[in-house]
């Protein structure tokens, strides 16, 4: 952790203020103090010579003052780990220069200047796997946000766009491909070495680099853009992986055809590079021309990835490529306009998915994202806005609520707009700020402008954390239905008040009688209260509200169950039927979960939800996918927050309850439907999908309530499976399950795909998710098997955050859950820091959960926050999660 860092700032940087004064407390940066850089690099000559142990760089910048900022004497080049072992200004050995912690100062007194540094770095080392690191004998970087300064010493800001040219030399056996952003301008041989000259004509920050040197086959394809311009298109991965890129690259190619046809955007390179590497701390990374990914969103085919895996692949495919407009042609102007990319970048990855297979099912998945791990967030201490104010890490902040929530802010826009106006104001966007680091202020002013909006207010949604409240009351008055609605956002940390946000809710009336309603209508909810009144009912309707989710806030709508079960069969918003049935559910939980419910009401409640359920399993109207959705229990960690205070064991016990008992009363329609959908046949589509999707749904509420016939009948879709779909869904059932077939089946699983390291993390992470009684020791076993290690991100995380997300593992009464994660955290911050940070959040929701466990919780970010050698990441997260 980088302690010794001091605030003194010669450049006008953003201004690092220790205000908490803490004495090992890393610096705050504000987002107030942003000051443009005094120096522009036009150009940026790098030369690499590689090796694993040892990687010298060479690097050439010419830079020149910058007439836009306030003059400077010096430069501060960023630094982070890395020694010069060269400093020349204009050919001359360096007279002038400082180190301020980690930085170089160099005093420049003319106009323009070259600098030419020398560093050696050794990427083996690099366990963090920020900067140049070596994954399976090969090298590639990641730089954002601050990753490029573990490379060389560079203004590593986002506002500084240089122009880059490379140049890879290293042997030619180990590394046979060597790849930078751009395209290769020139290579050649050198005995047992060779080199390559990359050439990227586009200015760019130092966080888009990337270079990639190693054993690496592809599948090459080509894509004809718009204008004609023919594109050269390869998926690089290890040898074997091959034949598990086909649906990337199809991926790709949709991706690009259909930024051109919603968004205008064409491609501007020739050449597009993705390479896969299986040590990796994110999804994947934009850089120029060369995204680097994670094997997991690459890899797929039908045996070794489920459904899901698919479609998540096809959405980061499009995510990455979609950055090269929003992110790299318009870059940010500092890390505190994140959103300004993610967001954007989130939203036209989910309309992409979207387009590409069903609407409603897609919208719902990304709802459940989004109250699963975003509503947690704002509701907790890490609460933070869209655009944060200040941060200690900006790894930190890249959150579900800067990409997910960041996502649905834009999506409003889209959605007051309409979808013609929004494209007029995205094209402006673009237009205007081509070639520049721009800011959130930047994008919405282009929208008002482009789009006719006015988002005065609506700025609030960037600077206000917290999820609003909605209240909604229907009632009958004189012929009319009268609508009261209320809003409260509520306090988050450093922001006790709130102002009133414009909310856009979608809504319909119901007529009960005839199942129709009146047309679906956009209200804007401005102030904290408002009326409506809609004439021409002679009794009261039913209030469909929010439909399509069209904010994302928590609604809280007096509503009879009668009236959702009407809903939850009869409205013709899918989501809204889905909310219905979710909201039917989830009030049944909460009561029962806070102990305010009889005998009788328990009852009458479960046969209310059953009698729904079993409608939503006769619908032939339906599909099969948006059946399974429809299906589907509310998480336990959804419940929770609807709670005050939320005690986890009675939940999970409830929810499991409540499970068995329709499992029980609906057994012979869910074995049916069992049945009839293990007759579909294996393909990729939607009906396919449907089919795989409620196989496992069914199998799911069959074993909570009678585990012996579950036992057979997963053990049987096991055996039938040709599809890692079925056979997973068939084995995370077993896991669950105390019988023999669940041992029989881990032990087949691993022998069918051992050395499949991503079937291998489905392994762990089905073991770490499971409702066994003994999950705790199961992990705590896996931690100690060979196949674990703390080095690998994807392994821990399939180990530990399935953990950390299973309630029943996690909470458990005895606090172990808690240790196993806070020792986690100890252990691999050295290792991984950025890694390691992203397990504080569970243990941060202490407040919201009940005292006994939450005393356990908090001991256990007291135990790490003693710790006197944090990284700069896990000290943020916890210092902020104790507050
Ligand atoms: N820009 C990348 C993406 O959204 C993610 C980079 C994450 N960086 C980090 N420091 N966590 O596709
Ligand atoms: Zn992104």
């Amino acid at each position: 952790m980088d302690i010794a860092r001091t605030p003194s700032n010669p450049d006008g940087n953003i201004e690092m203020a220790d205000a908490a004064g803490e004495p090992h407390s890393p610096p705050e940066i504000r987002r107030e103090d942003y000051r443009p850089f005094p120096w522009l690099v036009p150009e940026t000559r790098l030369e690499f010579e590689l090796g694993l142990e040892s990687t010298r760089v060479r690097s050439k910048l010419t830079v020149a003052r910058n007439a836009k900022a306030d003059h400077s004497p010096t430069i501060r080049l960023n630094g982070d780990g890395i020694e010069a072992t060269s400093v020349m200004v204009d050919g001359e050995p360096a007279q002038a220069f400082t180190m301020d912690g980690s930085d170089l100062i160099l005093t420049l007194p003319g106009e323009a200047h070259e600098i030419a540094i020398e560093t050696e770095i050794d990427p083996s080392a690099n366990s963090q796997l920020m900067g140049l690191f070596a994954s399976n004998g090969m090298l590639c970087t990641q730089c954002e946000s601050e990753g490029f300064r573990r490379i060389t010493f560079f203004p590593d800001r986002p506002d500084v766009l240089s122009v880059f040219t490379v140049r890879l030399s290293g042997a030619k056996a180990q590394f046979p491909i060597l790849m930078c952003n751009g395209n290769r301008v020139d290579e050649g041989e050198d005995g047992d070495d060779h080199w390559a000259e990359w050439h990227d004509p586009w200015p760019k920050p130092s966080y888009l680099f990337a270079l990639v040197a190693g054993d690496l086959l592809a599948r090459t394809d080509s894509f004809t853009t718009m204008n004609g311009r023919e594109v050269e298109l390869n998926v690089w991965v290890r040898e074997g992986d091959l034949d598990r890129t086909e649906h990337a690259m199809e991926s790709l190619k949709r991706s690009m055809k259909w930024d051109e046809e919603t968004f205008g955007r064409e491609y501007d390179l020739d050449l597009f590079n993705i390479v896969a590497v299986s040590d990796f701390n994110m999804g994947a990374m934009e850089n120029k021309g060369l995204n680097v990914f994670n094997t997991k969103y690459v890899l797929a085919d039908p045996e070794t990835a489920t459904d899901g895996d698919f479609d998540a692949v096809e959405g980061v495919i499009g995510h990455e490529y979609f950055h090269n407009w929003s992110g790299n042609r318009i870059t940010c102007r500092d890390w505190f306009q994140l959103s300004l990319k993610e967001g954007f970048t989130v939203l036209r990855d989910q309309l992409f998915s979207q387009d590409m297979h069903s609407e409603p099912v897609k919208r719902i998945e990304d709802v459940r994202v989004l109250r699963g791990v975003q509503f947690p967030e704002d509701s907790g201490p890490l609460a933070h806005p869209i655009r944060p104010d200040s941060y200690r890490e900006i790894s930190n902040f890249y959150t579900s609520t800067v990409y997910n929530k960041g996502a649905e802010v834009i999506r409003m826009m889209r959605t007051m707009a309409g979808e013609e106006a929004f494209r007029k104001g995205t094209d402006t966007y673009f237009d205007r700020h081509d070639g520049e680091a721009a800011t959130c202020e930047d994008f919405i002013t282009s929208i008002e402008d482009g789009a006719g909006l006015d988002l005065k207010q609506f700025r609030l949604w960037y600077s206000q954390a917290g999820t609003p409240k909605v209240t909604a009351d229907l009632s009958h008055d004189n012929g009319e239905a009268v609508l009261r609605l209320g809003q409260q956002v509520p306090s988050t940390p450093g922001q006790p008040n709130k102002k009133p946000m414009p909310i856009p809710l979608k809504i319909a009336l119901f007529d009960r009688e005839t199942g129709k309603n009146s047309g679906e209508q956009l209200l804007i909810l401005d102030s904290d209260t408002a009326e409506h009144r809609f004439a021409g009912f002679d009794k009261k309707p039913v209030l469909s509200i929010n439909r399509g989710f069209s904010a994302p806030v928590t609604i809280q709508r007096d509503i009879d169950r009668d009236e959702l079960l009407f809903l939850a069969a009869k409205d013709d918003d899918p989501f809204a039927r889905y909310e219905a049935m979710q909201d039917l559910i989830t009030g049944h939980l909460v009561a029962s979960a806070s102990g305010d419910l009889g005998d009788d009401e328990r009852v009458s409640a479960r046969a209310d939800i059953a009698t729904a359920l079993s409608a939503v399993i006769a619908d032939g109207s339906l599909e099969d996918l948006m059946r399974g959705e429809l299906l589907l229990m509310p998480s336990q960690s959804y419940i929770g927050e609807q709670l005050e205070l939320a005690d986890p064991g009675r939940i999970h016990a409830e929810r499991e309850s409540l499970k068995a008992a329709i499992g029980t009363s609906l057994h012979d329609e869910l074995v049916q439907l069992h049945s009839r959908v293990s007759d579909v046949p294996f393909s990729m589509d939607a009906q396919a999908k449907g089919a795989r999707k409620v196989k496992t749904v069914a199998l799911t509420y069959l074993a909570a309530a009678s585990p012996e016939l579950a036992e057979t009948m997963a053990a049987a879709q096991y055996d039938a499976a040709d599809n890692m779909t079925d056979r997973q869904g068939a084995l995370m059932v077993l896991t669950g399950l105390e019988g023999v077939e669940r041992t029989n089946k881990l032990l087949d699983f691993y022998n069918r795909y051992e050395g499949n390291a991503l079937v291998i993390d489905k392994w762990f992470a089905l073991q770490a998710s499971s409702l066994h009684p003994n999950v705790v020791e199961h992990v705590k076993a896996l931690a100690d098997h060979p196949d674990f290690t703390l080095r690998n991100p994807n392994r821990v995380r399939s180990l530990y955050m399935a953990f950390a997300a299973n309630p029943h593992g996690f909470h458990i009464e005895t606090g172990e859950g808690y240790r196993m994660i806070g020792d986690l955290i100890l252990e691999l911050d050295p290792i991984n820091s950025q890694t390691a940070a992203r397990f504080v959040p569970p243990l941060g929701r202490w407040r919201r959960i009940e005292a006994g466990r939450a005393a356990m919780m908090r001991d256990q970010l007291d135990r790490i926050a003693a710790f006197d050698k944090l990284s700069r990441d896990t000290y943020e997260q916890v210092s902020r999660s104790i507050g």
